[in-house]
Order: structure tokens, then C-alpha cells, then sequence
């Protein structure tokens, strides 16, 4: 048996050992809608989001209001801006829901009942769901969370939610079907605390459905 890969093997990198505070190596952006307890509606950007066929899972801070309005009432919007929204998104950075602050908020966090109105984005109404959709995000996904439990750490809580219903910019659909455009579509990536979009395509993998359309075809991007 082969146990060594073709031709001259490089030479290796020489990785050194840090210890970073946080790993967050590059994942999108999603804003959570959600209801409080008054029937307003709260609004939190995090970027622990990850999606398995219709589900999508969330890591939350167990102390935020995200996490206490999931535990409560399941309904939520899980709401994607496009890149050049990143200054809304960071708007929201410093906000929470919870009054009072929890201590364990990172400093300089403060309460802020009108999310939407302090990110300076408009709420537009959901269909199966009561908290509003982000007007201006490209992609919103309607959503239940079916379960909300806490981390292993026990410093935060991991929410699958279902989607129910999927609204998308027709900018960004492939006209005529239901497959949203790679190449039209960029998520907001949040990579070791700084915003980023993605660079050009550089291949596909072989179960992509999407069907091709010649690029000068292609709309133009909304991200
Ligand atoms: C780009 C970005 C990504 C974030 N990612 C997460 C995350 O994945 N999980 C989390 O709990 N908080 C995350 N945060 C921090 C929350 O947004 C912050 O704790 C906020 O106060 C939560 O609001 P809430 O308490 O009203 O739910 C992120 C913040 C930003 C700006």
C-alpha cells in the first residue's frame, strides 16, 4: 500500500502554537429577529450559524436576549446582509435587548430597546412567523427553533431551528428556478472579528444543481 502522495513532497510548514482568544475562522453573518416578552422585537447579529438541509443551527450567548426570547417564544427570522451592509450590522454590535446589561456582556454593551431603528434597517412583515424579516437583507429564512439546549461549556446555548419559508432578492435567484446564484450571492463573512465578502468563484463541487447561465448574463450583484 501507498503510503507516501506522488512526486517531491514539499517542504513543511513550519506551524508555530499560539493561543488565540477566540476561533472565529470565517463564518456568515445572520441577524436573529425575535420576540421579547412586551411583543417588541429584538435583533442581534452572530455569525455561529450553520445550515443541515432545512435546519439551521445557532450558537447563542446564554446570558443575551436572543437566547432568552428562543427559550421563551421559537419564532425567529434568521436574516442574511450582503457585505456592503457590515456597517449596519456593526451598528448592532454594542446593543442587547437585556435590561438589565448582564455582567457578562463584553464592556461598553448597552441596552437598546429599537434594534432596528439603532442598525438604521426597516422591518418588513413575516408570513409563518411573528418577528419581522430584515427588509433589506438579500436572504431571509423563516424559522422554529425545535430545540434549545445549552453548550458543553455551559456559557452558551445551541438552537436547531427549522426553516419554514425562504424569501430571496430575485437578483440573486437563477430566473425561473429555485437555486440562488453563487455568483450573484456573497454572504457577509465575519473572520477573526473583521468583515469580509467573498473573492471570485473558484470552482464547484460535483453535486451542484445550479444550472449554469452564461456570465455576462449574470444580474447585477446586490452584494
Ligand atoms: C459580527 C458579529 C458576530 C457575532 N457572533 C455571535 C455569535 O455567533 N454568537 C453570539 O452569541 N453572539 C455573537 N455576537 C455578539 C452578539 O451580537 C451580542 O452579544 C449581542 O449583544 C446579542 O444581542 P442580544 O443580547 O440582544 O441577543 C456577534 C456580534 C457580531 C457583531
Amino acid at each position: 500500500m501507498r503510503t507516501e502522495p506522488r512526486g517531491t513532497a514539499p517542504e513543511p510548514t513550519r506551524h508555530i502554537v499560539i493561543e488565540p482568544s477566540i476561533l472565529y475562522f470565517g463564518t456568515p453573518v445572520v441577524l436573529l429577529s425575535t420576540e421579547n416578552d412586551d411583543g417588541t422585537f429584538n435583533l442581534a447579529p452572530i455569525s455561529s450559524a450553520w445550515a443541515l438541509g432545512q435546519t439551521v443551527v445557532l450558537g447563542l450567548g446564554r446570558d443575551g436576549q436572543t437566547a432568552r426570547n428562543l427559550g421563551r417564544r421559537p419564532d425567529l427570522v434568521i436574516n442574511l446582509p450582503a457585505p456592503d451592509q457590515w456597517q449596519a450590522v456593526e451598528r448592532l454590535a454594542p446593543l442587547t435587548g437585556r435590561d438589565p446589561v448582564p455582567a457578562t456582556k463584553a464592556v461598553g454593551c448597552r441596552f437598546e430597546p429599537d434594534k432596528f431603528g439603532a442598525a438604521g434597517l426597516c422591518e418588513s412583515p413575516s408570513e409563518v412567523v411573528r418577528p419581522p424579516r430584515v427588509a433589506e437583507c438579500p436572504i431571509q429564512l423563516e424559522a422554529r427553533a425545535e430545540r434549545v439546549q445549552p453548550d458543553v461549556s455551559g456559557d452558551f446555548v445551541i438552537a436547531e431551528t427549522v426553516v419554514r419559508k425562504v424569501h430571496v432578492d430575485p437578483r440573486i435567484v437563477v430566473p425561473g428556478t429555485d437555486h440562488v446564484d453563487p455568483a450573484a450571492w456573497s454572504p457577509l463573512i465575519y473572520n477573526f472579528r473583521h468583515y469580509f465578502g467573498l473573492g471570485p468563484e473558484l470552482g464547484h463541487t460535483y453535486r451542484s444543481q445550479t444550472p449554469r447561465r452564461p456570465r455576462h448574463s449574470v444580474a447585477t450583484s446586490v452584494a
